[in-house]
C-alpha cells in the first residue's frame, strides 16, 4: 500500500522516503521544492529517490487542497507522512505569511485529503520542540503533557495550531493521528539553515561564525537514523480512532553549543573564529526531549551520539561540496 510523504525532497522527508521504500512499500512524494535553501540540494535529494522501484514524486504546493486530496485519493493511500513545511524559526520575523501558507493551510489541506481518503488508516505529521517555548534551566526534560501555551516565534505558533486543528480533526471525523514534537535534527543530506551546517560551510571558508546566546544554549541533537527509527515506529503504531497522539522524538541528552561547536571543529580538524552574539528574538534556550512515550510504544531509543552523527555529517558534507 502506498504511503504520501509530504516534503519528500527536504531532508527528513527524503530518508524517511528512503527508509519506506527499503522495506517495500511504495511511496508518492509530494514537495513543491521551493527556495527556503538552495533547490540544489532538494534536487539531488529528488534525484537519491527518483528512478527507486516504487517511487513517485509530485510537485505541488500542500495549500491546493483539491490538487493534495486528488494525490491521495489518485494513489488510493490510507498513511500520511506530513513533512512538508515553512521551516526556521529566524525566517519567520520577516517572511511570516510563508508560515501561514505551509504551516496552517498546508496542514489543513493535509487533514482535508485525509478525512475524504476511502478507509484512511493513520495520518503521521511533523510538529516540533520549539512548541513548548522558552523554559531556561529547567533541567528536566520535556514532556508531551506539559503545557505549550506560549510559544515565542510565529514558528512554533503554526506549529502548535497544526497540532490543535489534529485534535479538532480526530474528533470530528475519527482517522487516527500521531504529531511528532522533532528536537533538533542532524546529519547527512541536512539542512543549510540550521547551525551545525552553516558553521560547517564558514569554517572550511575561514570565515567568523556567529555564536548567538553567548554560546549557552543547549539543544538536543538528534541524528537522522534515530528519528527515521521513530517516525516509521509510530508510523506502525496507530492510536485508537478519534484520537491525536503528540510524542517528542528527540535524542533526550541535550548539548551546550560550545560543546557541539568543539565536536564540529574536532571532525573538521580547524579551529572555528568565534563572534558572540546575543539571544535571537524566537530563539529559545535549551530543549530537551523526554521520550518515554515513544519508548513505551515502540522502543524507540536513540542509538547515535553527537560525537559518532557530527562526523557522519562532515563527511557527507565533503563528498557533496568537494
Ligand atoms: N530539522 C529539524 O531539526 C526539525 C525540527 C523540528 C521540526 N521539524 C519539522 O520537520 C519537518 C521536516 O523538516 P526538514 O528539516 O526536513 O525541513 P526541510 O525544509 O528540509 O523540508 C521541508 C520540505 O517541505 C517543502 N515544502 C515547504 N512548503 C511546502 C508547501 N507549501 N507545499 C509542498 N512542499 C512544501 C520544502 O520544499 C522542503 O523540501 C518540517 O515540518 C519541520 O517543521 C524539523
Amino acid at each position: 500500500m502506498t504511503v504520501i510523504v509530504t516534503g519528500a525532497a527536504g531532508f527528513i522527508g527524503m530518508h524517511v522516503a528512503e527508509r519506506l521504500l527499503a522495506r517495500g512499500e511504495r511511496v508518492v512524494g509530494v514537495d513543491v521544492f521551493n527556495d527556503y535553501y538552495d533547490p540544489a540540494l532538494k534536487d539531488a535529494r529528488a534525484a537519491r529517490l527518483a528512478g527507486r522501484e516504487g517511487f513517485s514524486m509530485v510537485r505541488l504546493d500542500i495549500a491546493d487542497a483539491e490538487a493534495l486530496a486528488a494525490v491521495v485519493r489518485d494513489a488510493g493511500a490510507r498513511r500520511v507522512v506530513h513533512l512538508a513545511a515553512q521551516a526556521g524559526v529566524r525566517y519567520s520575523i520577516d517572511n511570516p505569511f510563508a508560515y501561514e501558507r505551509s504551516n496552517l493551510a498546508g496542514h489543513l489541506s493535509v487533514l482535508e485529503a485525509c478525512r475524504r481518503a476511502e478507509g484512511f488508516e493513520h495520518l503521521v505529521y511533523a510538529s516540533s520542540s520549539s512548541v513548548y517555548g522558552d523554559r531556561p534551566g529547567e533541567g528536566a526534560g520535556f514532556r508531551e503533557d506539559d503545557a505549550a501555551a506560549e510559544p515565542v516565534s510565529l514558528y512554533a505558533a503554526t506549529k502548535r495550531a497544526g497540532e490543535l486543528m489534529s485534535f479538532a480533526y480526530a474528533k470530528l471525523y475519527g482517522f487516527p493521528q500521531t504529531g511528532l514534537r522533532f528536537f533538533t535534527v542532524y546529519g547527512p543530506w541536512g539542512r543549510p539553515d540550521m547551525a551545525y551546517f552553516s558553521f560547517t560551510r564558514k569554517i572550511l571558508a575561514g570565515e567568523p561564525i556567529e555564536v548567538f546566546g553567548q554560546g549557552r544554549m543547549a539543544r538536543d541533537f538528534t541524528y537522522i537514523d534515530d528519528i527515521v527509527d521513530g517516525v516509521v515506529g509510530a508510523l506502525d503504531h496507530p492510536p485508537p480512532a478519534g484520537t491525536n497522539r503528540l510524542l517528542n522524538i528527540g535524542d533526550s541528552r541535550p548539548v551546550g553549543l560550545m560543546d557541539m561547536i568543539g565536536v564540529l571543529e574536532k571532525a573538521l580538524g580547524r579551529e572555528a573564529q568565534k563572534v558572540f552574539k546575543p539571544m535571537q528574538p524566537g530563539d529559545v534556550t535549551e530543549t530537551y526531549a523526554d521520550v518515554s512515550r515513544l519508548h513505551a510504544l515502540t522502543g524507540y531509543a536513540p542509538r547515535v551520539k553527537l560525537e559518532d552523527g557530527l562526523p557522519r555529517f562532515v563527511e557527507w558534507y565533503r563528498g557533496f561540496y568537494g
